[in-house]
């Protein structure tokens, strides 16, 4: 199976703890160990904000703050890289020819951004898209897909599995909706939803919660299920 896991920033590096990043690269090399091909897409987190605030009172423009994000989620990259140990790409790929490239030498293949305008949200999806991906996995801070900002709203609801079209039309509001945050943004949402791409959102606190996402599906969050599609085999075909 071939799969891509997106690692909000907030999640890998929320401060710098080796051990938090060591526990990330051990559930990337189980995965890797069992098989799978991986393709990791690392966030920005709080650092990109850190930076993109204080850039932004200096007066630096839109495209300007997305470098200095970009440069940030490449930063977390390194970090993965370096807890990778010789398993991964050198240095994070800037394109998706060179993160394809990575996965084809037998590497875990790592990026962050790529270009000004998106989230790695975005990125992730159309990474999965440009390898054929058999399964995406967003790793992030919010289990889940819900029906409003489980933060604000005690009655948010969430959704155990849905279609990645459901799922362009909950986040189309929360993208115009200043301060909501979705779990995956709108742009990740509708690539999911053109390439049907069989996806899961969830809580990626703890990383061997990622492991046992990827290889048999178990977890607690939400399920992006194309329509007309079936589950991945390397699910079904595992010996118990
Ligand atoms: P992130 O994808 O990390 O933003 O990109 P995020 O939604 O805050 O995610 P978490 O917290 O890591 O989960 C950080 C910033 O980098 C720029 C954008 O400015 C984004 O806000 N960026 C990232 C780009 O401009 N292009 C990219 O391809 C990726």
């Amino acid at each position: 199976m071939r799969v891509v896991v997106s690692i909000g920033g907030s999640v890998l590096a929320p401060d710098l703890d080796p051990d938090r990043v060591a526990a990330y690269a051990e559930a990337i090399e189980r995965i890797a160990a069992d098989g799978c091909e991986v393709g990791v897409v690392v966030g920005g987190g709080g650092v990109a904000r850190d930076y993109i605030g204080t850039a932004r009172d200096l007066g630096a423009n839109e495209v300007e703050l997305d470098q200095l994000g970009i440069g940030t989620t490449r930063l977390n990259a390194r970090l993965l890289i370096a807890a990778l140990d010789g398993r991964a790409n050198l240095s994070p790929a800037t394109g998706y020819d060179e993160a394809a490239a990575a996965l084809r030498r037998g590497e875990v293949s790592v990026m962050g951004g790529v270009t000004p305008g998106q989230t790695t949200d975005a990125v992730a999806a159309a990474f999965a898209e440009s390898v054929d991906a058999d399964l995406l996995v967003y790793a992030t801070s919010a289990n889940g897909v819900y029906d409003a900002d489980p933060n604000a709203d005690p009655d948010a609801t969430q959704f155990g599995s849905m279609s990645p079209t459901e799922l362009v039309d909950v986040v189309l509001p929360m993208s115009r909706d200043a301060g909501a945050s979705a779990p995956v943004d709108l742009l990740a949402a509708k690539l999911i939803d053109r390439a049907g791409i069989r996806s899961i959102v969830l809580d990626g606190t703890d990383p061997s919660v990622v492991v046992d996402a990827v290889l048999r599906g178990d977890h607690t969050g939400t399920d992006l299920i194309p329509t007309g599609t079936a589950e991945p085999t390397y699910w079904t075909a595992e010996e118990v």
